[in-house]
């Protein structure tokens, strides 16, 4: 019987409880994920009792993704590196933190668009908060020769990429710029909160300089089809949405937690009703 959990704040809302009882079913696995919310001023004394309730594991998200680092016993290497943790394992060791974000966006996207993971592809990341960088990471790791990154403050993209190092290709720029020189990427991805609902009239750029079959992807799943892919899909791009990259990374958590090979694409179709509503 697995105890697992979300903490985060707020997280009434989050879908995480529904696709964790779904791989438990798929996998046979006995459960229960529960939505532990905890509020940012009582995070140190809640993780201390959260200890002592012997969960086997527990996902992190917004805003306890890096406060919970002085908590862990360890840190798998990538999750180190970012700084940012959103899987959580206990192990005899104690706890072990994982980042399971990046893999997981970069899965979701091959599974659609494997074309778009050639030598020459380029990437425009829209954003440098914590999102930004577990994607940033993973995409200069799977193939792309190049990776910039496009900010509302242009210094914070500079240090993802002075922090992060790759073997890839990566300049960083203002969002005026990137608006200007769309039209030389592959992959364009949103990875900030704009766009969001209830804001969901909000887009970063604007996207009329896309080349067509440009992949577009936006990592907010709520509305699922925000206003930026809406305006891709008018400007000619091919569209990848950010429910895929949540379903992915909540995948490759399970799997940490049980040693099971659960699988994404069994699930997409039910999950898109529920957001839906329908
Ligand atoms: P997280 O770690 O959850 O991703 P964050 O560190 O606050 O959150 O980062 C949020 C990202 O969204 C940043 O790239 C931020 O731009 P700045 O670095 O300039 O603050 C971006 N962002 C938030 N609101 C924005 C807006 N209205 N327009 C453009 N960018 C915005």
């Amino acid at each position: 019987m697995y105890k697992l959990g979300l903490i985060g704040y707020p997280i009434g809302h989050s879908s995480s409880p529904w696709i964790h009882e779904q791989l438990m079913k798929q996998q046979g696995v006995q459960g229960k994920y529960d939505l532990l919310e905890i509020h940012p001023d009582k995070f140190d004394e809640e993780i201390s009792s959260l200890k002592e309730k012997g969960l086997d594991g527990f996902n992190v998200t917004v805003p306890f993704k890096e406060k919970i680092i002085p908590h862990l016993d360890a840190i798998d290497g990538s999750a180190l590196h970012l700084g940012a943790v959103n899987t959580v394992k206990n192990t005899e060791n104690g706890w072990i933190g994982y980042n399971t974000d990046g893999s997981g966006f970069v899965h979701s996207l091959k599974n659609r668009f494997p074309d778009i993971f050639q030598s020459g592809s380029k990437a425009l990341l829209l954003g440098s908060g914590g999102a930004a960088r577990g994607i940033y990471e993973a995409l200069t790791g799977s193939g792309m020769d190049s990776v910039d990154i496009a900010n509302r403050t242009i210094g914070r993209a500079e240090e993802v990429i002075e922090q992060i190092s790759s073997r890839a290709q990566a300049e960083a720029l203002t969002l005026a710029e990137a608006e200007e020189s769309l039209g030389s990427y592959d992959l364009v991805v949103q990875t900030t909160t704009v766009g969001m609902s209830p804001n969901d009239q909000q887009t970063i750029i604007r996207l009329n300089r896309l080349t067509k079959g440009t992949v577009v992807s936006d990592i907010v799943y709520r509305p699922m089809k925000t206003k930026f892919l809406k305006e891709a899909e008018i400007n000619g791009a091919r569209v990848h949405y950010g429910h895929e990259m949540l379903l992915q990374q909540a995948v490759y958590a399970f799997k940490i937690w049980t040693d099971t090979e659960p699988e994404a694409l069994p699930l997409l179709d039910e999950f898109e009703q529920k957001l839906k509503g329908v």
